[in-house]
């Protein structure tokens, strides 16, 4: 590999790119995708055409088959360690994905990987999650280095905790990862929200009024003052939460988030979500061209990594191996 080859990579878990996105944007070159989820696909096909082909399965993908890559990026399934998941860990089967992928990585002896968890893998089983990980990362040859960083911090008005590891091969000179904990290059909600979609809520319905029947009672707000000064309401399954600038973690089973737009309440939509991911606008028009639906869109979203977290890792990693 010469200095100024372009670096490869293979994006596993692909969902709809948003891991994919952040490494192009620092010039690497995607040669494959595995993903097993036939919606996620049709949109990532959308997105990004089908010049390479989806292997599918990581788990029983034949290694030899797939061409050389330089960075293997995924973000392996996070319900199992999920705070808001059951928490099952390596015992479910979700969870064994993360051995696959290291599979994978013998295989093809990859120089470097970007994997990406929710924050609550820190914590699962009392940190011994991540540590029988880093463990197994170690013996297979790895440096690895991990943050959980924010995607508020890097741009988007998203809340958004994650664990990301960095790994480079032992035998590859570089220098330890200088992690970036933000970014500037900032778009608001509103911008973020601009493109209304759909038709208003109405709050004095029985269902919503009774929602909102203990915070009114409380005399926290008036429905007034929730639709002049609330920006972001998630309705939850005992509360409401408000938010002003920002949203909060938005999940894939998560369609309870609502934004208020001139004293009226509308349902957060897919291809709001997708720029709440750092998502470019041409996507949102390719979604839209391609009939992509809102709700389908919006779960996917809620699964994606957030590409200027994902652009900022990247960089981290290419500094430190000197390219
Ligand atoms: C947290 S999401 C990652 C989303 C993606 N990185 C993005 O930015 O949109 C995890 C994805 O892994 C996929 N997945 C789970 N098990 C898989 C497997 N065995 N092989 C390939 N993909 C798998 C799921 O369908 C899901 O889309």
């Amino acid at each position: 590999m010469g200095y100024k080859d372009t670096l490869k990579f293979f994006d596993f878990c692909a969902g709809i790119g948003g891991g994919r996105l952040g490494l192009e944007n620092n010039g690497l070159e995607c040669v494959g995708h595995s993903e097993i989820d036939v919606d996620a696909d049709k949109t990532y096909k959308v997105f990004f055409g089908d010049k390479e082909r989806n292997i599918g399965d990581l788990m029983t993908a034949d290694t030899s088959a797939m061409p050389d890559f330089d960075v293997m990026v995924g973000g392996f399934p996070c319900q199992t360690f999920s705070s808001v998941g059951k928490r099952a860990g390596f015992e479910d089967e979700r969870g064994q994905v993360i051995f696959g992928l290291m599979k994978i990585l013998k295989e093809k002896n990859v120089p470097y990987f970007i994997l990406e968890n929710v924050k609550g893998f820190v914590s699962h089983d009392g940190g011994n999650s991540l540590k029988t990980v880093l463990k197994e990362f170690d013996k297979l040859g790895y440096d690895v280095s991990w943050k959980v960083l924010n995607s508020i911090n890097f741009g988007v008005p998203q809340s958004r905790e994650r664990i990301y590891l960095v790994g480079i091969r032992k035998d590859i000179p570089h220098k330890p990862i200088e992690w970036e904990t933000g970014t500037d290059n900032k778009i608001t909600l509103k911008d973020c929200l601009k493109r209304l979609h759909g038709k208003p809520v109405d709050i004095y319905n029985a269902s919503w009024q009774n929602y909102l029947h203990k915070e009114l009672n409380d005399g926290k707000f008036t429905e007034d003052e929730l639709l002049e000064h609330a920006c972001i309401i998630d309705r939850r399954n005992q509360d409401i939460r408000v938010y002003k600038d920002r949203t909060p973690t938005l999940r894939k089973g998560n369609t309870g988030l609502y934004y208020t737009h001139n004293k009226q309440l509308y349902k957060l939509n897919g291809y709001q979500a997708l720029l709440l991911q750092g998502f470019p606008k041409e996507y949102v028009r390719k979604a839209k061209d391609n009939n992509i639906e809102s709700g389908k869109l919006l779960e996917q979203s809620g699964n994606a990594m957030t590409v200027n977290v994902m652009t900022s890792v990247c960089k981290s990693l290419l500094n430190s191996i000197n390219r």
